[in-house]
């Protein structure tokens, strides 16, 4: 029997620059549901790729004084070179600018104007150069300035003749397709998004056509237009399945798409145009697009015009892939916005990496070498905590099988690390040195080291999907060979196929203990030198603009949060007691807070604005129940309140009247 397919893709970013660990976040969730696919007996085609037509990558070279290509085939070679360190398992990448891609997107144009789906007119609207998308005069209005809706960048009015696809003709259709297939947009709250905020108000025929540049796939037979770039960019998903070429076995094999996997800044393309470019060609619709959510840093969307961005060669450079891996996917609730932080970042890789998995193995791997020359024993008696531990691993791949389903990588990996701790505390329930020194518990103590070199098996078969180096180390040191029955997905359901008899070898840690404290100094050092560049680029780009930023502008999309989770956060009213810099710290000082209850100390990054003269006696917001952290050795229990611009800061503060400790809300 023919395995069933499974097509997954990624966007095909735009190589207007290198990727930051939020496009290598896309990239790493498909690449851990199409291993866990193949895992699972799925014949997977995985696609990612590149999008490198348009008015921004025209810009962009011509700013470096380049020609389109000579600028971006490095930016792709560079992209190829941070997937193949990650390990994505890609089946193909597709370029727009190939002649296969070029040559379909025509026919699939000339299609469209057959059927009268496509038509010349007048266009006059506005243009978001970045996010290459257009916007009425009503969308775009924002007081006397005309500004992008989705970014709030400033638009510019194009009126040209244009092509425009019939958009309206096919509304109802989407509709009803979209409540009757309520899977197809995910997660949900997407869903009513895309329907309330864009299908109820009726759809506008949509521009398609371009003639004020020309870095773009010409109109089939009128070449003074250049094909819009979100048709020519979304028609990647079948034209690099070979649909309208010679060979087209694999779009015929695959297509319908199973996953198209994006973030959310993308999803009515997704959702709305896509799917109506499908029914205008008579094609079924890919059966679920997810879009995801954002990875933020702590001050908003990290994006490179901001230059808050982390290099992911950087952080594989000093930690692995598996690391960067691991962490994303377990750190980030799936579909929801997360934050990137170096102590959250760290911590992880401490706790989960290096002490729960990785001590693990070292010291099971280490006992067997002790006790038994480093040969796994064979299993002789069997007790209820060994019950316990398989029952645990069934739990285990049971809710691993049950959120990978769905795409929540972070509860996956959850259950997975419930059966790592369960096996971490086998070890200080059955106290193996205890047992090695009584003789006639040798039989026992054999027990539990199979047992626990059997958990390891089972461990580093579930972790496959997720990260690519260390289940092969885990290997290595328990001397499995790969693909002998010992490593396939359903042999992790089996306890007991190891056999005994093999021979372990200790290898070096898999995974290191980090110092936080130094971790985090570096991690913020990079990140200061992409925010200073941004900001260089940025001041260029205004000087040549004339504009002025404003500190009023809308703010980038940022992490939304319910009242419920607002009312987590304890503010109270504190009045400096005492204040002093901290030394060698430039920015650090040191508070004694009086809360009326009690009196606590906080570390507030203020001390270029204020003297501890001028801060005495004020009195300020403070979150009381933040986690306490150590900065320069010092202790700090709570944060501050503060408003501030650029390079002028003011703290929130709160007349003498109100009384110490009271709660702000
Ligand atoms: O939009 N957090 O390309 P693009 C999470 N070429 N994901 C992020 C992210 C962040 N902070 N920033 C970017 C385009 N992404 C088009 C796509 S598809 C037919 C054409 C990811 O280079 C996320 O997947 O701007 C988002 O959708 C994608 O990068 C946008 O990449
Ligand atoms: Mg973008």
């Amino acid at each position: 029997m023919a395995k069933p397919t499974f097509y997954i893709t990624t966007p095909i970013y735009y190589p207007s620059n290198t990727l930051h660990i939020g496009n290598a976040y896309t990239t790493i969730a498909c690449d851990a549901l199409a291993r866990y696919k193949r895992l699972r007996g799925y014949d997977v085609y995985y696609l990612t790729g590149t999008d490198e037509h348009g008015q921004k990558l025209q810009r962009r070279a011509a700013e470096e004084g380049k020609k389109p290509l000579e600028f971006i085939n490095p930016i792709v070679d560079w992209i190829k070179d941070l997937w193949a360190r990650l390990d994505i398992s890609y089946d193909d990448f597709i370029r727009t600018t190939e002649p296969r891609h070029m040559d379909a997107v025509q026919k699939i144009f000339q299609k469209l104007l057959e059927n009268g789906d496509i038509y010349l007119g007048e266009y006059e609207g506005y243009y978001c150069v970045p996010d290459e998308a257009f916007w009425t005069e009503h969308q775009a209005k924002k007081g006397d300035k005309y500004v992008c809706p989705d970014c709030g960048r400033e638009v510019s009015l194009v009126k040209e003749k244009s092509y425009f696809f019939r958009m309206s003709k096919y509304q109802d259709r989407l509709m009803n397709y979209i409540q009757e297939h309520p899977e197809f947009i995910q997660p949900e709250s997407r869903r009513n998004e895309m329907v309330n905020n864009f299908l109820k108000p009726g759809l506008e025929d949509l521009c398609v056509s371009r003639t004020t540049f020309d870095w773009g796939i010409k109109h089939p037979t009128d070449p003074e237009h250049v094909i819009y770039v979100w048709i020519d960019a979304l028609a990647n998903y079948i034209t690099a399945l070979g649909y309208l070429q010679e060979d087209d076995s694999k779009f015929r094999k695959y297509w319908p798409a199973d996953v198209h996997m994006i973030g959310k800044d993308i999803l009515r393309f997704h959702t709305i145009y896509w799917p109506i470019i499908l029914m205008a060609l008579d094609l079924p619709l890919p059966k679920k697009v997810f879009g995801h959510g954002w990875l933020l840093m702590p001050d908003g969307k990290m994006s490179k015009s901001k230059g808050n961005v982390i290099d992911p060669k950087f952080l594989i450079d000093r930690y692995g892939s598996d690391s960067i891996r691991y962490f994303l996917l377990r750190e980030i609730a799936f579909g929801q916005d997360g934050v990137f932080t170096p102590e959250a970042f760290i911590q992880r890789l401490n706790f989960d990496l290096a002490n729960d998995l990785g001590n693990l193995v070292s010291r099971t791997v280490a006992m067997i070498e002790k006790y038994f020359d480093g040969v796994i024993p064979s299993p002789s008696d069997e007790e209820p905590l060994d019950n316990d531990l398989k029952e645990s691993a069934r739990k285990a791949l049971a809710g691993l099988e049950e959120n990978l389903d769905e795409m929540r990588f972070g509860n996956g990996l959850a259950h997975l690390w419930d059966f790592i701790s369960r096996t971490n505390k086998y070890i200080d329930e059955t106290t193996p040195w205890a047992l090695a020194k009584d003789e006639e518990k040798r039989g026992r103590l054999g027990t539990v080291m199979y047992n626990l070199a059997e958990s390891i098996r089972i461990i580093s078969i579930a972790l496959q999907p997720f990260v690519t180096k260390t289940p092969k180390k885990i290997w290595e040191q328990l001397g499995i060979q790969e693909g002998e029955g010992l490593t396939d997905w359903e042999s992790a359901k089996v306890w007991g196929k190891l056999p005994g008899g093999l021979k372990v070898n200790r290898g070096d840690v898999i995974f290191p203990r980090l110092d936080l404290e130094e971790e985090i100094k570096v991690i913020d050092e990079t990140t200061a030198a992409a925010r200073k560049q941004a900001e260089e680029n940025k001041k260029k780009q205004e000087a040549l603009s004339g504009q002025q930023p404003s500190a009023t502008d809308k703010p980038e999309s940022k992490l939304e949060i319910g009242i419920d989770d607002f009312a987590k956060v304890e503010l109270r009213v504190a009045q400096v007691l005492e204040a002093e810099k901290i030394p060698k710290a430039d920015k650090l000082m040191k508070l004694q807070l009086d809360l009326g209850y009690e009196q606590r100390q906080v570390v507030s990054g203020i001390a270029k604005y204020y003297t501890p003269e001028e801060l005495v006696g004020k009195k300020v917001i403070c979150v009381t129940n933040l986690k306490p952290v150590k900065l320069r050795g010092e202790h700090s229990n709570g944060m501050i309140l503060a408003a501030s611009v650029n390079d002028k800061l003011t703290l929130a503060t709160v007349p003498d009247s109100m009384p110490n400790g009271a709660i702000v809300k």
